[in-house]
């Protein structure tokens, strides 16, 4: 513990000294006997505790407290006012200018040695909360980091989980997209052959059309070439083509229309969901492009109740709203499926608006969910299913983007009836309206 003692009077400077060196263990003692030198000598000892007289010649000790206390530096070293006054006054200016306690002077023995001890154990004290707070400064910054670290990982599986969810319906998605294609290829090769079709009749009217400007030709070779293009026309059905061609055309654009919104579905759930990016969407859209995701998977399962209709408006981060309503029907379809039933079973998709807030309903007649399962679903890595059917992560990750949503998610399950799952998520001031 380093003391410096401030004093003009000799005497008192050296008694001091002995004392605080018998009494204080540890200790190192400075002298100080000119006040203009007290300010580079706490520079130069890093010092614990000033014991500092009051009076002295040309300069008054308070003043010297106040500039010690006006360094932040110094806001926490022990100071002890070392005086020969006793009025008031002078130690409520001490106390208010940031002294800590004060020494009668003449020196008293135990007086002294009971204030300097009650003093290094409070300077004592305050380095060890110091430490304590550094460290726990340092412990904190670990913890942000290792928080940091844990939001990766986090974010990681919710892209593992996505990627899990688009493997699972891959091959229906590919089902969906595949048989448009198809026709569409097909129709292509009946308008590649109507088009030669339709490519000779034409160059067969021009030739009849150059022929009757001709005007050598007679009236009856006229009529002779006419028939050759009727009986061309009748051969060649034209008048169906032309009709058929109409339909094809329709139904070709019909297919890329189709395939045109799986795409859409699938780019709104594959936005990564980090962006954070909130807007107004349309909660019956998103159930609509999950619904068609998910088409192929219902079809021979289950029957679709659909109950939406018109727009619901909800302020939110699409891609990650639609992977809520895609765990949620992926495992109704599982549930539905489990159960082998030679019927299909149903899912019942309802929407709605309720005060300030849309609500989101799914339910399905599979398998039910045990009552000491139901408080561990939400649970990340919890999982009925076999190895290579499902993680565990589903809900766990739905229910985080729901209560991000300042949203709420329920669960209600019977076994052997079925689940109901509701998710209730804030309108946040859009004007949700449910349109009839
Ligand atoms: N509709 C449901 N019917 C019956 N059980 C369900 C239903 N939804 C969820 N569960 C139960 O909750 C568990 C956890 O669901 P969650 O979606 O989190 O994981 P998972 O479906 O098992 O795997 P993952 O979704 O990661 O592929 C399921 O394994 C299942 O036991
Ligand atoms: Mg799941």
């Amino acid at each position: 513990m380093n003391i410096l003692v401030v004093d003009d009077e000799k005497f008192n400077l050296r008694m001091a000294q002995e004392l605080i060196k018998e009494n204080i263990i540890d200790s190192q003692v400075f002298l100080c006997s000119s006040p203009e030198n007290v300010m580079q000598k706490l520079e130069e000892h890093n010092i614990d505790i000033v014991l500092l007289d009051i009076i002295m010649p040309n300069i008054n000790g308070i003043d010297i407290l106040k500039s010690i206390r006006s360094q932040k530096k110094y806001k926490d070293i022990q100071i002890i006012m070392f005086t020969g006054i006793t009025d008031k006054e002078s130690f409520k200016l001490c106390f208010e200018n940031g002294a800590n306690d004060y020494i009668n002077k003449p020196i008293n023995f135990t007086e002294f040695i009971a204030r300097m001890k009650a003093s290094a154990k409070a300077r004592k004290n305050l380095l060890s909360l110091i430490e304590m707070n550094d460290t726990i400064t340092q412990q904190y910054q670990k913890l942000q980091a290792i928080t940091q670290e844990l939001k990766d990982t986090q974010f990681n599986l919710i892209q593992k989980e996505k990627l899990a969810s688009l493997g699972e319906i891959a091959a229906g998605i590919a089902h969906e997209i595949n048989n448009p294609i198809g026709f569409i290829s097909s129709n292509l090769d009946t308008m590649n052959r109507y088009s030669q079709k339709i490519r000779n009749m034409i160059i067969s009217y021009r030739k009849f059309v150059q022929l009757a400007a001709e005007k050598t030709i007679t009236r009856e070779q006229l009529m002779q070439e006419k028939d050759v293009i009727d009986d061309m026309d009748r051969k060649q059905k034209i008048d169906f083509v032309l009709d058929d061609l109409n339909t094809i055309l329709l139904e070709s654009t019909e297919g890329t229309d189709r395939v045109t919104k799986i795409v859409q579905s699938l780019q709104t759930l594959a936005k990564t969901g980090t962006e954070n990016e909130m807007t107004y969407n349309d909660l019956n859209q998103i159930v609509e492009e999950c619904l068609l995701i998910v088409k192929n998977e219902t079809q021979c399962v289950a029957e679709i109740d659909k109950q939406i209709e018109g727009q619901l408006y909800l302020l939110c981060n699409k891609g990650q709203i639609g992977q809520v309503i895609l765990n949620i029907l992926l495992n109704a379809i599982y549930a539905v499926k489990s159960l082998h039933l030679s019927l299909l079973g149903k899912i019942t998709v309802k929407t709605y608006a309720s005060k300030d807030y849309v609500v989101c309903q799914i339910s399905d007649t599979g398998s039910g969910i045990k009552e000491e399962h139901l408080s561990r679903i939400f649970d990340p890595f919890f999982t009925t299913k076999d190895v290579g059917n499902g993680v565990g992560l589903g809900l766990s990750v739905a229910y985080d983007i729901i209560k991000k949503h300042g949203g709420e998610f329920y669960v209600a399950s019977e076994v052997a009836k079925g689940t109901s799952f509701t998710i209730k998520l804030p309108a946040n001031g859009s004007d949700s309206y449910y349109a009839k």
